[in-house]
């Protein structure tokens, strides 16, 4: 059980009475068929992330994004809107671009018929030849919905889906404090993993896993689930905010160093002036917020402007359905999504965004990558190969995450494993499953 919910809209997370109990089996992990379902009845209906917003400033920039089988281009009109297309042209089929780019029109590389970049198709060799009629100025690459939030440009390729914000209630309403426009992507990276894609937002759905695998973390984190707040919410989303303090059930050992004084000493605080260890976790974490809002302009952090008190220290660690997860912190924001593979239900992609916000004289920070220059990334892609590919992210959190990937896989294939059994604490993760069920058993 965690603390009490704080929207209107939340279920409690934290409660096991709150879900049907639909069984978690191994073969939604690597079955085609229901790999199939979920293409079928969900990822066809949901919003998907094709990029960041200032990946395309000027009017003909576009992105490209390459989900399973299909691709989609957007692209930045005259009057600021972008529009989402199809990327096959609608003579025969060919794919018309293949990278992020800039054009005014996309010119077919088969027969040379050429769609402006508001879809609309301009020119064609022998318009004459067509016993239909000259298709320009009436055929169009097929649309799709377009719309933005939080800086990334979404689509969908449901004709009838929900407006993206009515999509992604609450979680507009609960980060509308964060300049997201603001965030500047100092890490671009996509691994291909040797997992199914439902690895990481089960993963994400839970912290029971922290301790374990990730032992670092409570020293800076609360892990305790009596002091979180656990949220499932309506549309299948979910969060869990834990307090930006360690935890005091992980005090660190006589003489070992307490990594939350990194926290308070930039913010002017003295972590020795606390008679002892508790004191220094539960008033520090109080102090910060104060100094946080009393120094925020004279220290540069000007994204501060409008955030609470408990926004400028805790960590609300959210699950978008079905497979973006968004860590809002104070000073930056990880975007972590998974993609199915287009035709093996065993292997994903899995796509790392670190963003922060610029802070006045600062120009490097820390990412699980190592340090960077705050300016937006190039694009890498790397295979994991049992960590051997990504070796720069070694003891990072998201390092321990994926070594764990490929043994989940092996072990939702053993006849060993048949259900989850779940803590309270885990709600989410079956919660999860149960929308995806809603989705493919057409309740949704
Ligand atoms: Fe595009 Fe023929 S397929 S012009």
């Amino acid at each position: 059980m965690g603390l009490p919910v704080t929207h209107p809209q939340a279920i409690d997370g934290g409660d096991a009475r709150n879900v049907r109990g639909d069984p978690i089996t191994g073969d939604r992990f690597w079955s085609r068929e229901f790999a199939q379902k979920e293409w079928d009845h969900m990822w066809k209906r949901v919003w998907h992330v094709a990029g960041r917003v200032n990946e395309i400033q000027e009017p003909g920039d576009y992105i490209i994004h390459d989900f399973m089988h299909e691709s989609v281009i957007c692209v930045l009109q005259d009057d600021g809107a972008i529009r989402a297309f199809y990327n096959a042209c609608r003579h025969r089929g060919q794919r018309l671009v293949w990278d992020n780019g800039h054009q005014q029109s996309f010119t077919c590389a088969y027969h040379g018929w050429v769609w402006g970049k508001d879809g609309l198709l301009n020119d064609v060799p022998d318009p004459d030849d067509f016993p239909q009629g000259d298709p320009c100025g009436k055929l169009r690459l097929k649309e799709l919905q377009c719309d933005t939030w939080g800086g990334f440009v979404w689509y969908s390729m449901d004709p009838n889906a929900p407006p993206l914000m009515e999509y992604l209630e609450p979680i507009p309403e609960l980060y509308k404090n964060w300049p997201w426009d603001k965030l500047v992507r100092v890490t671009n990276l996509k691994v291909e993993l040797e997992c199914n894609w439902k690895f990481a937002s089960e993963n994400f759905s839970e912290s029971y896993h922290t301790r374990t695998a990730h032992p670092q973390v409570p020293a800076w984190i609360d892990q305790d689930h009596w002091t979180s707040v656990l949220e499932m919410f309506p549309n299948g989303h979910g969060r869990i905010v834990q307090p930006g303090r360690p935890s005091l059930r992980d005090r660190p050992a006589e003489g070992e160093p307490h990594p939350f004084d990194d926290f308070l000493v930039p913010w002017d605080i003295d972590p020795h002036q606390y008679p002892d260890y508790e004191t220094k976790v539960m008033q520090g974490w109080l102090d910060l917020q104060e100094a946080k809002q009393r120094l925020w302009r004279e220290k540069g952090y000007l994204h501060y402007e409008h955030m609470t008190p408990t926004e400028l220290t805790d960590s609300p660690h959210n699950v978008l359905f079905p497979n973006v997860t968004l860590s809002v912190l104070p000073d930056d924001v990880i975007f972590f999504r998974t993609e199915p593979h287009p035709d093996d239900p065993n292997k994903c992609t899995f796509d790392l965004w670190h963003m922060v916000f610029p802070v006045e004289g600062v120009t490097e920070v820390e990412t699980m990558g190592g340090r960077r220059k705050v300016e937006e990334a190039e694009f890498e892609r790397k295979v994991f190969d049992k960590g051997r590919g990504v070796p720069e992210m070694h003891g990072q959190i998201v390092f321990q995450d994926m070594m764990l990937a490929e043994g989940q896989q092996r072990g939702w294939r053993s006849q060993g494993y048949d259900d989850a059994y779940l803590s309270g604490q885990e709600t989410r993760v079956r919660r999860w499953h149960e929308v995806l069920n809603d989705y493919i058993e057409g309740r949704r």
